[in-house]
């Protein structure tokens, strides 16, 4: 049954107020879940968020032979002593993250096959630096209409130098699952360094995997044997991506919004925007708390940048609110070349916007916005429709929700209880 979020919009005025907890990160989770393949014993997750990408992706590791069960926000994995390593195509295809589960299936089981991954389309996505990095680890690769196929040819994968042409969160998750488990010495050169990278690392080390340089573009990792948890638990990060999201609500329709259960180190990046835009914040160790404006904001520019730079994740909640402070703001989105293509509904919707490339677009403001009848695109997108609509004039319907429940746990619940004026109906 297809949902919609109905929005009635606040016109402009700063209404919201309370607290928003922030939940699990979908990013944290999914990455645990594949590395419960180099574990001998149970991997207890807690702080599990209920998205469907989640969901998706236990049912893809239950294929396997992964053994999953889920207690509320807890989620154990006990991964299998022979799995299989054929990844079925239709779950696959769902999402993005399913290919992070062939760098531990190949390393462990000594074979994978998988189609190419799903997931939001905001761009190409291509995965020729995970199939380099496997080569260069010793596995042949044959491809036929569905599937590539990956073999260890000695049985086992082999530590290997290589340096990422692109800082991939994904291939440096992917490719140091697998150096855990392959003879010798890997070495990552330019790494991603999200902190959901760093978290994974750390839990690994801590259950046995021999890592230096986390938190640095430059990983190396000694081969081993299989991990154990002992019952040490992995704790799942605050999603960075809801804190900037909700803070950006916050800022756009809040007279006092506390963003609770949050790491704020982890947005340093918007932070920083908010300061140069005049929005008045403070940080504790584990909220934000958003003031109402006293002044007009200001735009500034924005560009996309790996972690810690600021995150293309939360690039279109800001260009949202771009389109509310004064000025010219120019939005560069470094890393994926569909991602701006939601800007249309957002000049359907009002906005002055600019398209100058794929990657760049120039916002005007102050605009007053109008509700519209919109589809979220993706999942970030679709999240900044919802703050779009909340803070127009007029009502909105956003259909296609499905894309923003793969990773926003009942949004409407959180942001209805701040005074959103927002209902999930079930479209006839
Ligand atoms: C992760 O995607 C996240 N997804 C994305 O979040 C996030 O936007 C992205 O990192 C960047 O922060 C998950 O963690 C599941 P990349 P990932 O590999 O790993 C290119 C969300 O909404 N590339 O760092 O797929 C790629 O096309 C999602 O939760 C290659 O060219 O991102 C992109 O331009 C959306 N070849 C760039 O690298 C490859 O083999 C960075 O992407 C691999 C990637």
């Amino acid at each position: 049954m297809n949902e919609t979020f109905h929005v009635e919009g606040l016109g402009g005025e700063h209404v919201l107020q309370g607290d928003i907890p922030v939940h699990g990160a979908k990013n944290d989770t999914l990455k645990i879940m594949a590395a419960s393949l180099l574990f001998e014993d149970l991997v207890a997750v807690t702080n599990v968020p209920d998205v469907t990408d989640v969901a998706a992706l236990a049912e893809l590791l239950a294929d396997m032979g992964v053994h999953a069960t889920r207690t509320g926000r807890n989620l154990s994995l006990a991964a299998p002593t022979s799995a299989n390593t054929t990844l079925d195509t239709t779950r696959a295809k769902r999402l993005r993250a399913s290919v992070t589960l062939t760098g531990p299936t190949l390393a462990r089981y000594g074979a994978v096959s998988f189609p190419h991954p799903g997931g939001c389309v905001i761009g190409a996505r291509p995965i020729d630096l995970f199939i380099e990095a496997f080569k260069k680890m010793g596995a042949d690769c044959t491809t036929d209409d569905h599937h590539y196929h990956f073999v260890a040819r000695d049985g086992q994968l082999h530590g290997a130098d290589m340096f990422l042409d692109i800082a991939s969160v994904g291939v440096t998750e992917t490719v140091m699952m697998a150096a855990v488990l392959a003879t010798g010495t890997t070495i990552i050169r330019n790494a991603a360094m999200e902190p959901e990278i760093q978290n994974l690392a750390h839990y690994l080390a801590a259950c046995g995997a021999r890592i230096t340089g986390i938190g640095t573009p430059l990983l190396v990792i000694e081969g081993g044997s299989l991990l154990t948890a002992r019952g040490k638990a992995y704790a799942v990060l605050p999603d960075r991506i809801e804190t900037g999201s909700f803070a950006i609500l916050a800022a756009l329709a809040g007279r006092g919004v506390r963003i609770t259960h949050c790491d704020p180190q982890h947005v340093a990046a918007l932070l920083s925007f908010f300061s140069k835009a005049g929005v008045s914040y403070h940080t504790d160790a584990d909220s934000i708390t958003v003031q109402a404006p006293t002044a007009p904001y200001r735009s500034v520019n924005i560009r996309t940048h790996e972690y810690p730079g600021f995150s293309t994740d939360l690039q279109a909640p800001m260009t949202v609110f771009l389109t509310q402070a004064e000025g010219e703001g120019m939005v560069f989105e470094t890393l994926f070349e569909g991602r701006l293509r939601y800007t249309d509904d957002l000049v359907r919707m009002g906005a002055d916007i600019t398209m100058f490339d794929p990657h760049r677009v120039m916002v005007r403001g102050p605009r007053t916005l109008t509700g519209r009848n919109l589809a979220a695109p993706d999942l970030r997108a679709g999240l900044a429709y919802v703050i779009a609509a909340t803070i127009a004039a007029k009502d909105s319907d956003i259909h296609t929700i499905e894309h923003i429940d793969r990773g926003y746990e009942r949004v409407e619940e959180r942001f209805r209880a701040l005074g959103v004026p927002i209902t999930r109906t079930q479209e006839k």
